[in-house]
């Protein structure tokens, strides 16, 4: 199994956002197809992997996916483990304004400082099985996506709803050998 993985490209995905947005139950819905609702908040970051096969591509990609803090106390340590991501996902709860106003003026702002320009970029509207509480606009959220030139998706990690879709999506743009994006 080992000697498979091995030949197989990695590419490392870290999520980003603010503490409580959902980072480690979107990764947990990926990686274990499970849900907690009574989860500690991630101190420093840690890291899981998943393979995705493409078999439209012929190729399989193994995702290193980082959970990083959003806790402020661990703001200074986070850029050390996305400063090399291959793909970043930014991550804000649809029903706390703060936390999308905080992934496009701080989180983002962290990115252009700290990252490669060339770089996949996701943007995941998280706890959208709560959509009676929404306080962010989708509209509002796709064009900053599109802004920014990320792939966008409303997610539920405790409804499994966009979960897969957006670590396919942005695995699929990191293989795609005509990928150049630049941050804007
Ligand atoms: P930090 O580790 O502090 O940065 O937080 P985090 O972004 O990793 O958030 P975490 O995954 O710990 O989730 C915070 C809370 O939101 C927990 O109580 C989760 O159960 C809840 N939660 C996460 N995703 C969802 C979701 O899709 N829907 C709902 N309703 N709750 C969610």
């Amino acid at each position: 199994m080992e000697g498979q993985t091995s030949k197989v490209p990695g590419c490392k995905v870290v999520l980003l956002g603010d503490s409580g947005v959902g980072k480690t139950c979107i990764i947990t819905r990926f990686v274990s197809s499970s849900f907690e609702a009574n989860i500690n908040s991630t101190n420093g970051a840690s890291y899981c992997t998943k393979m995705v096969k493409y078999e439209e591509l012929g190729k399989n990609l193994l995702l290193d996916v980082w959970d990083t803090a959003g806790q402020e106390k661990y703001r200074s340590l986070t850029k050390y483990f996305y400063k090399d991501a291959a793909v970043v996902i930014l991550v804000y709860d649809i029903t706390r304004k703060d936390s999308f106003d905080n992934m496009q003026n701080y989180w983002y702002n962290q990115l252009l400082e700290n990252c490669g320009k060339d770089i996949v970029l996701g943007v995941a509207g998280n706890k959208c099985d709560l959509f009676e509480s929404e306080e962010v606009d989708e509209k509002e959220a796709r064009e900053f996506a599109d802004k920014i030139g990320a792939i966008f998706e409303l997610t539920s990690a405790q409804n499994n709803t966009g979960i897969t879709e957006i670590f396919e999506q942005v695995g699929h743009k990191y293989l795609d050998p005509n990928f150049q994006q630049k941050i804007k």
